[in-house]
């Protein structure tokens, strides 16, 4: 039976053995409080919400499922358990002990890897906060909810790091994550895909199946650090980031299926006559999402990747049981760019292709959800195929940062840029229509016309089940 603890912050770190952190921490909680109820979703505060919150970090244990009001949610701080004896395995490093505090010369580049990741925790928040006005049913309803509270645990997880490792300018960056807003004019999130507006469920879904998808590879990426309790704080915020993936690719798969079956009935096969969103749409949003996406990773030739993985501070996907060779010297990668109206590929040494590295593992991965979509279409008798784009297309880092490409990579002119733009990406008829669609369906077990019913609830729980009850 698993047992929240009643502490004030859950935690399985000791924090009542650090007199000094547990109040820099408790005195943290009530600003992120303030955060959640402006910040957060918006019209639900006082709901009960099926979740589940992390109680313990042992396996099967850790998640412990109720109705809570999202404000009461307790927030908790969980690192994996030490490995006692951890050598550092990759880099200029090899072979010494992983480092349990900050290293000096070391401080700088881990304080900013962290703080752009603890970023991206309350910057998705943002981006979601009006959705649940507009929710396809009670299970997604929740779903957006276990998401986001997670999320807001996963800003807990690196404001821990934060304070505890870099004092006083930790505490200054901890203030500064509540301060900043997504999509703000003057006080950005430091991301490029935190700023897009998340207007309606399919954004939410291709967000979810596809940026949450960057969050798990740099978060394998730090899984491997030699700084030991990101590491292994990183390990835990996997374990919740597989539902948020799972959210977003279920939840474009139920629209594909909701989509085909639409076409079915119509004798144009036209999805929208039945109020669906069509398939050619869903590629669009596709395009879009993946490939800002894709920029999250940062340019193809990076010396500062370079320097964190000499230094072992960020490895790649699965370093440890992946690779024969640790050092990454010796060896190089084929990047490409464009000269004189060309692609070309030039060699380029490993080490400085570790962002490219880690978007190969993604976008294999992100392959493999789009299979299974067309699986779904195929076998509805629908005669289609989503694909992901070239990573060369609409790209705003790195080596195609400004290179106009049509979706399979080909290099065209700005006339048929501009021309064509509306065939690639989302247009404001697109985003009009999808908002057209958006009304809410908050009664237990009815859905949408748009999207097709889970297969299964959660936690065991049928599709009817009450996951949100509405204050009385
Ligand atoms: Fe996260
Ligand atoms: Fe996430």
């Amino acid at each position: 039976m698993t047992h929240i603890s009643d502490e004030r912050i859950p935690n399985n770190v000791d924090l009542g053995g650090d007199k000094r952190l547990q109040r820099a921490l408790e005195g943290w909680q009530p600003h992120f409080l303030d955060w959640w109820r402006q910040m957060g979703p918006d019209g639900f505060q006082a709901d009960d919400v099926y979740l589940r919150t992390a109680v313990s970090v042992e396996p099967g244990g850790w998640a412990h499922f109720d109705h809570v009001k999202m404000p009461d949610y307790r927030w908790g701080i969980f690192l994996e358990p030490k490995e006692e004896g951890r050598l550092l395995h990759f880099g200029d490093v090899i072979g010494q002990p992983v480092w349990d505090e900050v290293p000096g010369e070391l401080r700088n580049m881990l304080r900013r890897l962290i703080v752009t990741q603890g970023d991206t925790e309350p910057a998705s928040v943002e981006q979601q906060r009006l959705l649940g006005h507009t929710a396809p049913s009670m299970y997604d309803l929740r779903n957006l909810f276990q998401v986001n509270v997670e999320e807001g645990r996963h800003l807990w997880a690196m404001v821990y790091l934060l304070q505890r490792y870099f004092g006083r300018d930790g505490r200054e960056e901890a203030e500064e994550l509540l301060k900043r807003r997504s999509g703000d004019a003057d006080r950005p999130r430091i991301l490029g895909a935190f700023n897009e507006p998340t207007t309606h469920w399919l954004s939410f879904y291709m967000f979810t199946m596809f940026t949450d998808r960057d969050g798990k590879y740099q978060l394998s990426a730090l899984a491997e650090s030699g700084f030991d309790p990101l590491a292994r704080t990183c390990r835990f915020m996997l374990t919740e980031e597989a539902h948020h993936m799972f959210v977003g690719e279920t939840g474009v798969g139920r629209i594909v299926e909701r989509t085909c079956e639409l076409m079915k009935q119509d004798s144009n096969e036209d999805a929208r006559a039945g109020g669906g969103i069509d398939l050619a749409t869903i590629q669009k949003y596709i395009n879009l999402w993946y490939s800002v996406s894709l920029d999250l990773f940062g340019g193809e030739i990076s010396s500062n990747a370079a320097d964190a993985f000499a230094a072992g501070v960020k490895g790649r996907y699965k370093e440890a049981t992946r690779y024969q060779d640790h050092t990454g010297l010796g060896q190089t990668r084929p990047i490409e760019e464009v000269r004189d109206g060309r692609v070309v590929a030039a060699d380029v040494p490993l080490r400085n292709a570790m962002n490219e590295i880690l978007r190969d593992d993604y976008v294999e991965d992100c392959q493999r959800g789009v299979d299974r979509w067309n699986k779904a279409i195929r076998e509805s008798g629908v005669d289609f195929q989503l694909v992901l784009p070239s990573r060369r297309f609409h790209r705003a880092i790195g080596a195609f940062a400004g290179v106009a490409t049509d979706p399979s990579g080909r290099l065209v002119g700005p006339d048929e840029a501009s021309r064509r733009m509306a065939e690639w990406l989302p247009s404001a008829a697109d985003e009009a229509y999808l908002k057209s669609l958006m009304h809410p369906v908050h009664a237990p077990g009815k859905i949408a016309a748009w999207i097709a019913p889970p297969r299964r609830g959660i936690n065991g729980q049928a599709f009817e089940f009450e996951y949100v009850r509405r204050p009385s």
